[in-house]
């Protein structure tokens, strides 16, 4: 049995489908009162319900509720964790659920001998690091790596899907500029989450990936004037940036998503997949693909 924490997101859903269509048993961790069953409705989650339909087995509880944890543990080979506060709120902030739950999910697991456990890091995570969420998740890291578990952590790379989305989708739908910070121009790995998906899937009970730490890119790595003018190449039309200086809040962007667009203007990030995506059997998507499956037409 594979339980899959956070199922109901976005990258969960993907995952927990993809498992289902290999014919693997799956359950979930699912809330009430799910925030999911709202954002469903805007495809930006799935209801338990769509993942019971498909297969999967519920279990209720929460990363905040310790008890609900070791219940759902019981009798499970693999735990998959992608759950993430970032996009919820109220009592599920980043500290309760992604650092207090996810530590409280690894001892559970460890405790009822759960066999292997893949964690969804992010690339460039470390304890200590600047940025609180890269801090966090570096600690769980190394909480899962001192557990003694068999584990594998992907450390993807930004979702193509969700930035791309939120900086040139959503000002392009209220008809207002883009916003880039400083001169746009640091490129990083923009990845498919449905390509990140599909590598949790060929994780999950792949030899190969025990005790691994997965780094997962796209096929090549852009700077947001370069994803922009991809965008208006597609959509055949000049599509207008305002570059505002490095500290400026991104208009029409939450504040945290602006502060991490301001850091991405101070490094960029190349993750090698030549040999890796072979290895685990995806085909990447490119930057150019995703943008014709969603800004074309
Ligand atoms: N976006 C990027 O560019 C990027 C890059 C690298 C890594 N990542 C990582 O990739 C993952 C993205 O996953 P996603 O897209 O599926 O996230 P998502 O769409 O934001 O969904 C969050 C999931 O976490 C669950 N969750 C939140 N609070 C919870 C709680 N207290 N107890 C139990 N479950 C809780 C949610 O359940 P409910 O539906 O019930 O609220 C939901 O299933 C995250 O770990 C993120 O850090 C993202």
């Amino acid at each position: 049995m594979i339980l899959v924490v956070g199922a109901t997101g976005s990258l969960g859903g993907r995952i927990t489908r993809g498992l289902l269509a290999q014919g693997k048993p799956v359950r979930i961790l699912a809330r009430h009162n799910s925030p999911s069953e709202e954002l469903a409705k805007q495809g930006r989650a799935n209801t338990a319900r769509s993942l019971i339909e498909a297969g999967a087995e519920a279990v209720y509880g929460d990363l905040k509720d310790r008890a609900s944890l070791t219940a759902a543990v019981a009798g499970v080979e693999t735990v998959v964790t992608t759950a993430t506060a970032t996009q919820r709120g109220g009592d599920d902030t980043v500290p309760a659920v992604d650092l207090h739950g996810t530590l409280g999910l690894i001892e559970a697991a460890r405790a009822a001998g759960v066999k292997r456990f893949v964690y969804t890091s992010t690339y460039g995570a470390v304890q200590g690091h600047p940025v609180p969420l890269f801090n966090i998740k570096g600690t769980c890291e190394a909480a899962l790596e001192q557990s003694g578990m068999e584990h594998t952590i992907l450390w993807p790379a930004i979702f193509m899907e969700i930035w791309i989305g939120m900086v040139v989708g959503m000002p392009l739908m209220a008809r207002q500029p883009i916003s880039l910070i400083g001169k746009g121009d640091h490129r990083h790995n923009f990845v498919s989450e449905a390509d990140v998906a599909a590598f949790a899937v060929a994780a999950v009970d792949n030899p190969r990936a025990a005790n691994q730490r997965i780094g997962i890119g796209g096929p090549a790595s852009y700077s947001w004037t370069e994803v922009v003018a991809a965008v208006g190449q597609a959509m055949g039309a000049k599509v207008p940036v305002q570059y505002l200086p490095p500290g400026s809040p991104a208009p029409l962007l939450p504040d945290e998503i602006g502060a991490l667009l301001n850091g991405m203007e101070t490094f960029e990030t190349f993750v090698e997949m030549t040999e890796t995506a072979p290895a685990y059997e995806v085909k990447l998507t490119t930057l150019d693909d995703y943008i014709r499956r969603t800004f074309m037409g």
